[in-house]
């Protein structure tokens, strides 16, 4: 299989044209364009079960559309089996909504996972990863803990060094700050801009978390009912004049969600 070669920077990394996905009766998303750029972090917010999370399932073809296409650079992904994903999904790293770990494997284990999947190393050049990743996410020392023992910003850390420990070019996050104070948000936050700077990867991350989007996106688009009603700046959202939207970020900013809501350790993909 021929590998993904990367195109004219100016090109977006990924294209949505169309794209639409119901489940029975339940119309989600109703024809949604959007173009990635490159290099960027796109933030996607919306009202809960609006389609955010099916959105990122949809780019990374855990679900496949109903009507639309979905292509990776030059590549159309949605119509790919399952078999030439494998390749195409390696150059992929994703943090799942809900708790990102599996509890019965160590930090190292859980973290060398994707790399017995998909590459040919060593167990010392996965432990040599294991390492430089853990360094990243600022974890180091940690390999030999079970996630149990850790706090909840320390899992959500882990789960990114996970997630990138293939060196993906695309990072999609599912609430990657939900369930954590704001210290700790702060933490993924700048974690998040410090990939961006160092690795140039392009990140696309669904929040709830209005003072994390401010602080996070290169651009941000809103989802609601089935469309993309608004995308723009951090500052351009900040300023819009949609009712819907403006309704929805003033909603968010009086709004500790992390109070409420706490942090799930279920397995991979246990949301889906
Ligand atoms: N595999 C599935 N089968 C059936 N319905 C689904 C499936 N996945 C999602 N849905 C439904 O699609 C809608 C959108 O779900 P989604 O998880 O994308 O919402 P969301 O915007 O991520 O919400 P939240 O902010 O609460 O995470 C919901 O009504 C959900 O119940
Ligand atoms: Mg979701």
């Amino acid at each position: 299989m021929s590998t993904v070669q990367p195109a004219n920077p100016d090109l977006p990394i990924l294209r949505l044209q169309g794209v639409s996905k119901a489940f029975g009766a339940l119309r989600v998303l109703d024809e949604v364009d959007l173009a990635i750029q490159r290099g960027k972090t796109t933030v996607i917010i919306g009202p809960s079960g609006v389609g955010k999370s099916v959105l990122l399932k949809l780019i990374v073809a855990l679900l496949r559309p109903d009507r639309g296409r979905i292509d990776y650079e030059d590549r159309r992904i949605d119509s790919l089996s399952d078999a030439e994903l494998v390749e195409v999904r390696t150059q992929f790293g994703f943090l799942f909504q809900m708790g990102a770990l599996f509890d019965s494997m160590t930090v190292r284990e859980n973290i060398c996972f994707p790399l017995i999947e998909h590459t040919a190393m060593t167990a010392a050049e996965r432990n040599e990863r294991c390492r430089q990743v853990l360094l990243r996410v600022g974890l180091n020392g940690t390999q030999d803990k079970m996630p149990a023992a850790l706090s909840g910003g320390q899992r959500k850390r882990i789960a990114l060094a996970r997630a990138i420990a293939l060196h993906p070019r695309v990072i999609l996050y599912d609430e990657p700050t939900t369930g954590l104070d704001p210290v700790r948000s702060d933490v993924i936050n700048e974690l998040l801009n410090k990939l961006r700077s160092e690795l140039a990867v392009t990140s696309i991350v669904v929040t709830h978390d209005m003072t994390s989007a401010y602080t996070i996106a290169d651009r941000m688009v809103m989802l609601y009912d089935g469309r993309l009603i608004a995308d723009g700046s951090p500052q351009e959202i900040q300023q819009t004049d949609h009712p819907v939207v403006r309704r929805f970020i003033e909603g968010k900013a009086g709004q500790a969600e992390w109070l409420d809501q706490p942090i799930q350790t279920t397995g991979p993909g246990a949301d889906l």
